[in-house]
């Protein structure tokens, strides 16, 4: 009786084992539909984004699948909510997906030298998007605007509604873990330092700049030192509280017609709000960078003095342009490096454009970056 059992059971997985064989092999044979490769397949490229919760990483996304659709292109898009972890996490899902090109703006950039260097072991070409990958020799490219010319002109944008001396300055600053927080912080201080040497301004917040101020140079360190102080970390908050903080610490005299280094649009929003409430603050100039939709209101209404314009559709272009380079075995086109503490990584940085109440209609609208439908009180 078992041993009947036994062969029935043998006599079944054959039997079924048979009919596998005869699907596989008829699926073999099957006529091969003679379609085009899926684009995805023709761009295989996969892109980590810092976080959703800031609208500029939103404008990046949103140029990124215009651009990849007018391209006939599919790509994945993944974001990594501010945490190292998650994003080495998208890059080996990406990996695992076959990728040969990863696009990735590093949360921190030393944490993601792991993530880069992953990729790189499994022979993946790695474009640094925007903010550059620190300390570590597997990055390939790096996709970037000029940041210091950013800081630069943002400090130039609070020089030259300077007149007199006195005038009271209190400075911001990014995220200590993002390397553009410095260069955006040199590009300012090449600016402002001399107009603080010559006391047409004088620093209230910070002990560490008042220190550095006859210094035309910082070093990175001193930097950092200042930083550390002024930083808003790229969040709205920590900007809210750091300038409330700030100005409730600063006596009436150190108020009046203030002068604000605020390091984007997203801090700057936040930081001139907090100027606004303050009853000792007659008025304020305040910086920022991004153009996003917000400030651009803001700036529109009189509650923002100007942004800097990066179009994110030259980055985006670039960046797919390098794909692309890689994807074909050439190297994309390069006119400067930027050290990484371990190597120079090849760049070709984008220009930005200073844009404020005067010329925002003309930078902003007419050059086709947002539509005049998406803003009130436009003259
Ligand atoms: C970018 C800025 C952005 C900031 C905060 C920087 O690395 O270059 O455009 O505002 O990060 O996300």
């Amino acid at each position: 009786m078992k041993r009947f059992k036994l062969l029935w059971v043998l006599a079944s997985v054959l039997i079924i084992a048979s009919m596998a064989l005869a699907a596989c092999t008829q699926a073999v044979d099957e006529p091969v539909v003679d379609e085009p490769p899926a684009a995805s397949d023709e761009l295989a490229v996969g892109i980590v984004l810092p976080t959703k919760d800031e609208p500029r990483w939103i404008q990046d996304e949103t140029r990124f699948k215009d651009a990849l659709t007018a391209q006939g292109y599919a790509v994945e898009i993944l974001f990594s909510q501010g945490d190292p972890a998650k994003e080495k996490q998208n890059v080996e899902t990406l990996i695992s997906k076959g990728i040969k090109v990863l696009i990735i703006c590093p949360h921190d950039g030393t944490a993601a030298a792991a993530a880069a260097e992953a990729a790189r072991a499994a022979g993946v070409k790695v474009v640094s998007y925007d903010r550059l990958i620190l300390d570590t020799e597997a990055v390939d490219y790096y996709v970037t605007f000029d940041s210091v010319a950013v800081g630069e002109a943002q400090a130039q944008y609070l020089v030259d509604k300077a007149s007199g001396t006195g005038l009271p300055l209190y400075l911001y600053a990014g995220a200590a873990s993002d390397n553009n927080a410095f260069l955006f912080f040199e590009g300012a201080w090449n600016v402002l330092q001399p107009k603080i040497a010559d006391g047409t301004f004088v620093i209230k917040n910070s002990s560490e700049a008042v220190a550095l101020q006859d210094k035309a140079e910082l070093t990175r360190d001193e930097m950092g030192k200042i930083i550390g102080q002024i930083t808003t970390n790229w969040d709205f908050n920590v900007a809210k509280n750091l300038a409330e903080a700030n100005l409730t610490a600063a006596a009436a005299e150190d108020k009046g017609d203030v002068f604000v280094l605020a390091p984007n649009d997203g801090t700057a929003r936040s930081i001139a709000d907090t100027f606004a409430a303050d009853p000792d603050v007659t008025s304020y100039l305040v910086t920022g960078q991004d153009a996003e939709k917000a400030s651009v209101q803001y700036i529109i209404d009189g509650k923002q003095s100007m942004t800097v314009l990066k179009d994110v559709r030259t980055l985006v272009g670039d960046a797919i342009a390098a794909a692309v380079k890689f994807l074909d075995g050439q190297t994309p086109e390069q006119t400067n490096t930027y050290f990484n503490n371990v190597i120079e990584v090849p760049a070709k940085p984008s220009e930005v454009v200073s844009v404020d109440k005067d010329n925002v209609k003309a930078a902003i609208i007419d050059s086709g970056y947002y539509e005049a439908g998406e803003f009130t009180g436009l003259e």
